[in-house]
């Protein structure tokens, strides 16, 4: 045993073996000695060999003399194989060493030339109280967890049987037997050492060899101790994916992805690879070139990671899922990415469907503002007869017609306008009933009466209007009537129509009640003339009459000869 002091007990076996190995090297046997005394140590009772430090391997060469001398002794210590103590094979024999050997040991070496000599200390040391060691002599040696670990009982070299058989070897831990049936530990072939797989930190301890070595028949114990220490490497850590994540992803045909597989760990040198179809990436397509990289972290931490560059999303991207592995110890580990297309967003969707939603609301409103009065022209016509049997509202005219008397001008005539145009138009092609005051009244009548009763009976009134303001004297003129229509016009909810026969430019002369219809519902201007062509109920201003005008059918005529004179159907029809 090479030891230079207490304290390089606690090297590792590693730094011996290196020692023995540079040794080897340097071809030589002999050292300069690295220790001025070297200190040896055995347990009493136990066999002991010295080697000389100077030469380390006395058995390689032989032109040399080697001879151990105790301190201060000139007799050289004997050759006798039967004595306690004696050397032999360059080794000074202790077998077993008592506790009076401790002290200096001087080995002289000579050569033809040269001559040199070297003291060592041994010191013979009792078991500690209640173990089978002593704490002072262990080798340290050093595990780290999860990996497999190897105890090594070290230093039995020296101690083969003569028939240089392997020697067997026994175990303990903190000096009991036992311990090797935990399934993690096995006993290394032919290497006097115990393998514990995966080690944990349960694992640290005194771990105590003997072996049994027999010297002229008799046989003796040679043991060793060994200070496991389980270190936690960083090692520890488990290769985990940073990403992917077993993900999907969104990328649209045509673009860049870069496609990354990371992997933290406290290992170094893991490469993860990309597969995909079961086969390699560049295999699947020939751009695919993976770029392995590795990274340290803070605490001991590695990433290793790989990507490729996928520069132009294809079709087949989406068709297959891409894996990424890596081998930790014989244990693969997965993790994949798939790409997606994005799907059309529903959001997208949503808006567009509610924009146009919109637009249409506001296309159909605006076609319904331009051709309202036909669509509800078209719609009484098509659709009325099909609503069935309508409630009377018990009126007996359509319209009463009032219009200024006798008055005529270049471009208007008041009454060909309400006694022609007006009857021909609204009583002739559309069916309409009409009271036109003037002509449905009858002599003799009660002016205030027969104006109240008509219109009570008409669902329409309308006002025949011309810009002259003297008209209005027909109002003023009977004064009884003015207040029927008005009264009529304001209060009793008849809905009137203007029909200005002329653009009338200013209100401020007209009743009213008239100013307020103008106001409220607006007027219909006559802009026909007095020919044929103004009297087709199809012209934009009959129209525009007509769709003032009550709904009606133009249905049956039952019951026409109860009506009075004037009428040309019956009016069973209600308001719209
Ligand atoms: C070693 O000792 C033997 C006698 O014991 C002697 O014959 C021999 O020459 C010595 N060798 C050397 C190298 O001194
Ligand atoms: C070793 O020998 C020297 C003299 O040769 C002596 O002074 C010394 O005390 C001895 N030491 C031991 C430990 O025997
Ligand atoms: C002693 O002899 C050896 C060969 O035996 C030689 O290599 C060495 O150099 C010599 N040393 C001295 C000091 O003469
Ligand atoms: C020899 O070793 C023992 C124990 O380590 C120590 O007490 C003693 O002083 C050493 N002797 C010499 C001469 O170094
Ligand atoms: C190993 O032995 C030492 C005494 O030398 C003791 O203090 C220590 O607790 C032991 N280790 C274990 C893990 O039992
Ligand atoms: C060797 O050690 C074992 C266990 O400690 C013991 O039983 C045995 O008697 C010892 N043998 C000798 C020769 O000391
Ligand atoms: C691991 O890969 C992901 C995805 O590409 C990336 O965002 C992240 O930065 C990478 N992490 C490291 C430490 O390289
Ligand atoms: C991916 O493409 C980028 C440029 O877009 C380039 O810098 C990078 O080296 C490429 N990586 C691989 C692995 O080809
Ligand atoms: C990801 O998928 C692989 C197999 O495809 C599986 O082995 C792994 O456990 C999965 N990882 C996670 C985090 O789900």
């Amino acid at each position: 045993m090479l030891i230079e002091n207490i304290s390089s007990l606690q090297q590792k076996m590693i730094s011996a073996f290196l020692l023995i190995v540079y040794l080897i090297l340097v071809t030589s046997p002999f050292s300069a000695g690295e220790c001025v005394i070297c200190d040896y140590f055995v347990l009493v009772g136990e066999p002991m060999a010295v080697r000389c430090p100077i030469v380390t391997f006395p058995e390689l060469h032989s032109d040399y003399n080697l001879t151990w001398y105790k301190n201060g002794s000139i007799t050289p210590v004997t050759t006798e194989k039967q004595a306690r103590i004696h050397q032999r094979g360059g080794l000074l024999w202790f077998i077993p060493a008592r506790l009076e050997d401790s002290g200096l040991y001087e080995c002289d070496v000579r050569r033809l030339n040269h001559s040199s000599k070297k003291s060592i200390n041994l010191t013979v040391f009792k078991n500690d109280d209640g173990l089978c060691f002593n704490g002072k002599m262990k080798f340290e040696q050093k595990v780290m967890t999860t990996h497999t670990g190897k105890i090594i009982c070290p230093d039995l070299e020296d101690f083969r049987d003569e028939d240089n058989s392997e020697p067997e070897v026994h175990w303990y831990k903190e000096c009991k037997p036992g311990f090797l049936e935990d399934k993690r530990l096995a006993l290394a072939v032919g290497e006097n050492a115990v393998l514990i797989h995966s080690v944990t930190v349960q694992d640290r301890g005194n771990y105590t060899c003997r072996m049994v070595y027999t010297h002229m028949g008799k046989q003796y114990n040679v043991s060793r101790t060994v200070s496991l220490e389980v270190k936690e490497s960083p090692q520890q850590i488990r290769p985990e994916f940073i990403y992917p994540k077993n993900n999907t992803i969104e990328v649209d045909l045509g673009t860049h992805v870069v496609m990354e597989c990371n992997i933290s760990s406290g290992i170094n040198g893991l490469i993860p690879f990309w597969t995909v179809n079961d086969d390699d990436v560049d295999s699947f397509d020939s751009t695919y070139k993976e770029q392995f990289y590795e990274e340290g972290m803070p605490h001991g931490l590695t990433v290793s990671g790989t990507k490729f560059n996928i520069s132009k999303v294809k079709i087949k991207d989406y068709m297959y899922t891409f894996f990424c592995h890596v081998m930790y110890g014989t244990q693969q580990m997965t993790a994949y990415i798939k790409l997606e297309r994005p799907a059309p967003s529903i959001q997208g969707y949503l808006i567009g469907g509610g924009v146009s939603l919109v637009f249409l609301v506001f296309f159909a409103v605006f076609v319904y503002k331009i051709f309202k009065i036909d669509i509800v022209l078209w719609y009484r016509s098509s659709c009325h007869p099909l609503l069935g049997k309508e409630v009377s509202d018990g009126k007996i005219y359509d319209a009463y017609v009032l219009y200024p008397k006798n008055r005529v001008s270049c471009l208007y005539s008041s009454d060909i306008f309400a006694l022609k145009i007006l009857p021909e138009v609204l009583e002739r092609q559309c069916g309409y009933n009409l009271f036109i005051f003037g002509r449905d009244d009858l002599p003799g009548e009660a002016v205030i009466s027969i104006v109240d009763e008509k219109i009570r009976q008409s669902r329409r009134v309308i006002v025949v209007l011309v810009p002259e303001p003297s008209f209005y004297s027909i109002l003023e003129d009977a004064s009884e009537k003015q207040l029927a229509v008005y009264n009529a016009l304001t209060h009793d909810g008849i809905k009137v129509i203007l029909i200005e026969l002329e653009k009338i430019q200013d209100y401020a002369s007209m009743p009213e009640s008239i100013k307020y219809i103008k106001q409220k519902h607006g007027a219909i201007r006559w802009k026909g003339d007095f020919s044929e062509n103004s009297c087709s109920a199809s012209t934009r201003f009959w129209k525009n009459v007509r769709y003032h005008m009550p709904s009606r059918t133009h249905a049956s005529s039952s019951g026409l000869h109860l009506l009075p004179k004037g009428f040309s159907s019956p009016q069973i029809t209600s308001e719209e």
